[in-house]
């Protein structure tokens, strides 16, 4: 895939009703410019798949297929295609979140379940109180790198930088004894602000979250909640959220357990 075939990424993510923008396709293919695959039917493009290399974990996204032409293999040439080329590059673990109809398809490659997450979306309606976060310094970076590793056992890196440089106006970060201990990026959508990442210790997810109600109040919003963090889940239930639909973390390879009690949203469905 290269930036000339965006447009079939936009229309194939518009058929399966999803958020991305037309931004996020080319962060994919800046991120991994190999990595990025399209799939042809006499000629015609067909499907998408996205990958996102951290060392020896990548992350697998924007598995598409034409509504037209599902149920005849692309989707399995696309994953075929993308495990050779991710084993090629040494990667050990690929992971990826999986809609009910991308499960199946994962499993037969040998996928097993971590755990599941909820899509949450609605209109942030009211302004809670939120407290004032202080800015974002050059310096408090390479914390901020720490805390993600920490929190999910992959270096990030690249998507960090990459998006915070894109929405610096839109990272909101806390500190505690002069270190981070908690932040979230946010990003716009075709159909509503994606929120999240978002990770922090202890309660402090709640007032990055709230930060960022303040910053949308009036707009609509999805956050990607692991259902296993329930200050989190509570925290959107309180927000007036629903639940839209639900992903399965997955992974093939050797494991890696996110610390979910600190992962309050994940990045979106692409890249953990
Ligand atoms: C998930 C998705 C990518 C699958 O793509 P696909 O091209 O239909 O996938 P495949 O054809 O390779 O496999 C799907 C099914 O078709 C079957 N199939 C494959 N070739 C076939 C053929 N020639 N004739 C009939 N069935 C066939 C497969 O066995 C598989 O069925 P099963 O696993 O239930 O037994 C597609 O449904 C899609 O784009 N969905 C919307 C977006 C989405 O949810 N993506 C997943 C994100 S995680």
């Amino acid at each position: 895939m290269c930036t000339t075939d965006i447009p079939v990424g936009m229309h194939l993510k518009e058929q399966a009703g999803w958020n991305q923008t037309e931004a996020d396709w080319r962060r994919y293919l800046e991120l991994e410019p190999d990595g990025c695959f399209v799939a042809e039917c006499d000629g015609s493009p067909v499907g998408t798949l996205t990958t996102c290399i951290f060392g020896p974990v990548a992350w697998i996204a924007m598995v598409l297929v034409d509504g037209r032409y599902r149920r005849q293999g692309v989707g399995t040439a696309l994953m075929r295609h993308a495990l050779e080329f991710l084993d090629i590059q040494g990667v050990r673990t690929v992971r990826l979140d999986a809609t009910p109809l991308g499960q199946p398809l994962y499993e037969k490659f040998g996928f097993e379940i971590e755990y599941t997450l909820h899509r949450y979306e609605g209109v942030f309606a009211s302004r809670p109180q939120s407290a004032d976060l202080e800015p974002m310094r050059p310096e408090n970076m390479e914390d901020l790198l720490t805390l993600d590793r920490s929190v999910t056992g992959t270096d990030r890196r690249k998507l960090l930088l990459r998006l915070t440089s894109e929405f610096p106006e839109n990272l909101k970060v806390i500190r505690e004894s002069g270190c981070v201990a908690g932040f979230c990026i946010s990003r716009p959508g075709t159909h509503a602000v994606q929120v999240g990442p978002c990770l922090a210790t202890g309660l402090l997810g709640g007032v990055l979250l709230d930060a960022a109600r303040v910053q949308y109040v009036g707009q609509r919003a999805f956050i990607d909640v692991p259902t296993g963090n329930q200050a989190a889940t509570q925290w959107a239930e309180d927000a007036g959220l629903t639940i839209q639909r639900r992903v399965v973390r997955m992974h093939l390879g050797q494991a890696y357990r996110d610390r979910v009690g600190e992962l309050w949203a994940s990045s979106g469905p692409e890249m953990g």
